[in-house]
């Protein structure tokens, strides 16, 4: 049974830019896949500093203010430990190549999610419109139930490498959406609004998606 999530709350935040944000110390998780990659170069384009937890090191060029870590996400004990003195993960995670891609992103995520938690680290997870079968109603429905982990999910529709225009909302309630409601958007655009996000905190607790 999912929750209804209220509509108290369904102002669309335009992001920009412009004032100035706190220099953080960010765990990435799947750091070397097409959204991990976009993510670590908006990360480092804005000079925090990055953890890299990825399963194999060599998949992640070297730069400054990186360090690269090897792990498994499904061995959430050693993840939690990863986590400790960093100001919040960021997951890229996701199921390609298992088995069973969706089972395995809902298995790795609420892994994901149980080490956020056990080591008390703000979490925001890139996730697919909740519409899309992808898992993600899966997890939102388990974070809804969370009592302490600071949590958001940030979904899309389809992300394709494109430019970095700045021009994208993130707008809340995604399971208002099918993929088809929600255009395209270059995967450096879905990373810039998601570190917005980050740094702005404009959906704690939620789940949003990033639009044009
Ligand atoms: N691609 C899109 O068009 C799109 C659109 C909307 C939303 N999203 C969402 O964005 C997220 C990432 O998607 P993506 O397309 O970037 O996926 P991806 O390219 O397949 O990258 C997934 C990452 O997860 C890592 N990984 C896999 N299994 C792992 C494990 N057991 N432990 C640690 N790391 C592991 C992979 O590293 P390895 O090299 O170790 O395998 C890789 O770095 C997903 O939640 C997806 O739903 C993607």
């Amino acid at each position: 049974m999912i929750p209804e999530l209220t509509c108290s709350q369904n102002k669309t935040v335009e992001v920009s830019s412009t004032e100035e944000r706190p220099l953080l110390k960010i765990a990435l998780i799947g750091a070397s896949g097409f959204v991990g990659s976009a993510l670590r170069a908006e990360l480092l384009g804005r000079s925090h500093s990055v953890t890299a937890l990825v399963r194999h090191a060599d998949e992640v060029p070297p730069a400054r203010q990186l360090v690269t870590a090897e792990l498994d996400v499904l061995k959430s004990d050693s993840l939690a430990e990863q986590l400790d003195g960093h100001d919040a993960v960021i997951s890229a995670f996701s199921g390609r190549g298992y088995d069973d891609p969706r089972a395995c992103f809902v298995k790795g995520t609420l892994s994901i999610i149980a080490a956020a938690k056990r080591s008390g680290t703000r979490l925001l997870l890139a996730g697919p419109p909740l519409s899309s079968g992808g898992g993600a109603q899966v997890l939102l429905t388990s974070l809804e139930t969370e009592k302490t982990l600071d949590w958001t999910l940030v979904g899309t529709g389809s992300l394709r490498s494109g430019a970095r225009t700045t021009r994208v909302r993130l707008v809340p309630d995604g399971h208002l959406f099918s993929r088809d409601e929600v255009p395209w958007i270059s995967v450096e655009d879905y990373a810039y609004a998601m570190v917005e996000e980050l740094e702005r905190r404009a959906h704690p607790r939620r789940h949003a998606i990033v639009t044009y």
